[in-house]
C-alpha cells in the first residue's frame, strides 16, 4: 500500500483545489499536508495561495529550459526536493513527463467525465456535444492525456442555460470536495494499483499497511 502524507500540489492558475487541500491539511486529522506547490508561470494566484498559507512555492518554466526534456528533468528535480509522498496536478496545465512519473505517483484532476471529454477544455467540449451530464474525474496519472487509472468521478447535470463559465463553477463546486475527500482517504487508509483498478484501503487480511 503506497501513502499519500507529503503532498507536492502543481498549478497553474487561481488554485481554488490547491486552497481546498490547503484548508483541508490545517486539521491534522486530515492525514496529508502540502509541503510544496510547484508552478509553470510566475504571477498566479495558486502561488500566492501557497505564500500566505506558508507553504514554499518553486517555479519552473518551459521557456527557461533548451528543451522539453531539460523541464522534465527540472521539474522532477524540484519536485524531489520536497520528497513527496503523492504529487496533485490540480488545474497544472502541463503533460508530466517520465522523469515525475516514474519517480512519483501523480494524481490528476480533471473537469469532465473521463474518457470523454479529456483534454484542456474538457467543459467547452462536454457542452458543445450537447451532453446533459458531465462531472469530474481524478485519477492517477500516465503518459497519456488524461488516460490514467480512474479514482473516482462525481456528475454535474447540464443546466439549459448554462454557458463554460457557469458549467466550470459548478463542476469545480463538486471537484473540490471530491479531491479533498480522496487525498484525504488515500493518505488515511493507504492505496493499492493494479492494472486499471485503484483501490483505497480495504487491503487483503494480513496485508499491513
Ligand atoms: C479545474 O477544473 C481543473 O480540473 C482544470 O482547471 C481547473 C483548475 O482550477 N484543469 P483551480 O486552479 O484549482 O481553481
Amino acid at each position: 500500500m503506497s501513502k499519500a502524507g507529503r503532498l507536492v500540489v502543481l498549478v497553474s492558475g487561481s488554485g481554488t483545489n490547491l486552497q481546498a487541500l490547503l484548508d483541508a491539511s490545517a486539521d491534522p486529522k486530515f492525514g496529508a499536508s502540502v509541503v510544496a506547490v510547484g508552478a509553470d508561470r510566475d504571477g498566479i494566484e495558486g502561488l500566492t495561495r501557497a505564500t500566505k498559507a506558508g507553504v514554499p512555492t518553486f517555479v519552473e518554466k518551459l521557456g527557461d529550459h533548451p528543451s522539453r526534456q531539460a523541464w522534465d528533468a527540472a521539474i522532477a528535480a524540484k519536485i524531489a526536493d520536497y520528497e513527496p509522498d503523492l504529487v496533485v496536478s490540480a488545474g497544472f496545465m502541463k503533460i508530466l513527463g517520465q522523469p515525475t512519473l516514474e519517480r512519483f505517483a501523480v494524481l490528476n484532476t480533471h473537469p469532465a467525465l473521463l474518457p470523454s471529454f479529456p483534454g484542456a477544455h474538457g467543459v467547452r467540449d462536454a457542452l458543445a456535444h450537447g451532453v446533459k451530464v458531465t462531472g469530474c474525474t481524478v485519477m492517477l496519472a500516465d503518459a497519456g492525456i488524461d488516460t490514467g487509472p480512474i479514482v473516482a468521478q462525481e456528475a454535474v447535470a447540464v443546466l439549459p442555460d448554462d454557458d463554460e463559465a457557469t458549467l466550470h463553477e459548478r463542476i469545480k463546486t463538486v471537484e473540490r470536495s471530491l479531491l479533498v475527500e480522496i487525498v484525504g482517504r488515500m493518505a488515511r487508509e493507504g492505496w493499492s494499483v493494479s492494472g486499471r483498478t485503484v483501490r483505497i484501503g480495504n487491503q487483503p487480511e494480513g496485508e499491513s499497511k
